[in-house]
Parts: structure tokens; C-alpha cells; sequence
């Protein structure tokens, strides 16, 4: 896998909007409503479980501002085999140049599903089961200290104003991850591969092959 940043990829994002999966070419006439591609299109697959037959934990970003943070997102969800629910309006065209310069060669592994808002994302197949956990400065828990399930979904607000009291309202859980003191906060995608990767850890949920390099 070549991570030559001037290499521009061939290679597509699978996008899913409500129950459809679509490849989003790295060309700028692509659009969302192409052909579904990838493992969805083994019907006996079902995607929200792990190949233990547990749900699948997921990552969720609240109205990103900045492409290149939802680019290094989805390319972390790819190499954690992490789908990717992305609650729009986002601070960007979702088509941005920066999102796929920031994933590329991963496009073929990154799973994104859009969410119109936040009344869409509640009202997606998958809220119907596993917990939210809204990852905040204004959190009430440490993370380290908290027990993760491998259905939880982890997430994060906006880079510009975190996530509107509403979304505190909504989660089962708002945690923390502790900082030095005087530091406000964590990059985006940074706070997201701490506490993803805190998350898989407890729940054995890594995936096994060794990075290909
Ligand atoms: C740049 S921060 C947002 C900062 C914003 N001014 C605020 O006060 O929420 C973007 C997102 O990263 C996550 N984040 C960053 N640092 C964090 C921390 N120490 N604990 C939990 N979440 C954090 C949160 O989801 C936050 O909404």
C-alpha cells in the first residue's frame, strides 16, 4: 500500500446513504449514486456484526469543519475496520479534495454512511441497538475508567464548537480523555484513534492481520 502523499488513488469510498452502499469515485464528477460495490453485495453479509456475531463498534462524527480531519477519520476507520457515520451538514462539499487526499489509498476499505442530520443518524437501523458515547471536553467520566461494548458508538462533535447540548442529551454517556492541565483539547481524529483504540483494546476488538507496510 503505497503512502506517497503526492500519489493520487484510483481507488473509491464506499458511501452508504440509508440502506444503500456506493462506492464515491476520487474524480470530481463522482457522485454517491453509483453502482453498490464490496461486501454488501453478499446479501447473507450483515454488516453491522463482527465475525463473532457481535455488533460492530462504529465511529461517528458530528458535523466535521475540516476535510482533512474526516479524511484521517475514515482512513483510521479503514484500518480498524470501524465504519464511519458521518452526521451532516458537514463545514465542506463531502466531495472536498481534502477528505480524499487525507484517506487516500484506503478509499477502498473506508465504510462512511451520511446522515442528512442528527434526527436521520438517531433514526438509522443501527441506533436501534448499542450504546452512544459522546466523546467531550464537557464529559463526565474518564474514559480510562469506563468499560467498553463492542456495539458502542463513539462520538465526536465539531471541531469549531464540539456538540450542541441536545447531543450531550442524547448519549448514554459523555466521557473525557484526561489532559494536561491548561490544554483544552484534542485534535478531531487524534481524540478519536485514543479513544478507538481504548475501545477495540477492551473489547478485543483489533483487528489480527499485521500491517502489509
Ligand atoms: C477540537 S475538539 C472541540 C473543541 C470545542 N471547542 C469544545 O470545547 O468542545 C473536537 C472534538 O474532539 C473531541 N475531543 C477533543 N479533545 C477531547 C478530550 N480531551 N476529551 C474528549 N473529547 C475530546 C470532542 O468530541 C470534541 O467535540
Amino acid at each position: 500500500m503505497s503512502l506517497d502523499p503526492t500519489r493520487r488513488s484510483d481507488k473509491a469510498f464506499k458511501v452508504t446513504t440509508g440502506q444503500h452502499t456506493t462506492h464515491l469515485p476520487e474524480t470530481p464528477a463522482g457522485n454517491a449514486d453509483c453502482v453498490p460495490q464490496g461486501r454488501f453485495r453478499d446479501s447473507s453479509f450483515n454488516p453491522s456484526l463482527t465475525r463473532r456475531g457481535s455488533l460492530r463498534m462504529r465511529l461517528a462524527l458530528f458535523q466535521p469543519d475540516i476535510p482533512q480531519n474526516l479524511g484521517a477519520a475514515l482512513r483510521l476507520g479503514a484500518c480498524l475496520d470501524v465504519p464511519v457515520d458521518v452526521i451532516e451538514p458537514c463545514g465542506f462539499p463531502l466531495s472536498d479534495a481534502g477528505v480524499r487526499r487525507a484517506a487516500m489509498d484506503y478509499g477502498a476499505l473506508a465504510e462512511m454512511k451520511r446522515h442528512a442530520g442528527w434526527a436521520d443518524f438517531l433514526a438509522a437501523p443501527e441506533r436501534k441497538a448499542g450504546r452512544l458515547l459522546l466523546f467531550t471536553t464537557k464529559g463526565a467520566r474518564n474514559f480510562h475508567g469506563f468499560r467498553f461494548e463492542p456495539g458502542d458508538t463513539l462520538l465526536f462533535g465539531r471541531e469549531s464548537a464540539g456538540a450542541p447540548d441536545d447531543v450531550h442529551a442524547a448519549a448514554d454517556h459523555r466521557l473525557f480523555i484526561p489532559l494536561a492541565r491548561g490544554a483544552r483539547s484534542l485534535n478531531l481524529t487524534v481524540s478519536a484513534a485514543i479513544a478507538l483504540s481504548e475501545a477495540l483494546r477492551q473489547t478485543d476488538g483489533f483487528p489480527t492481520a499485521a500491517p502489509t507496510g
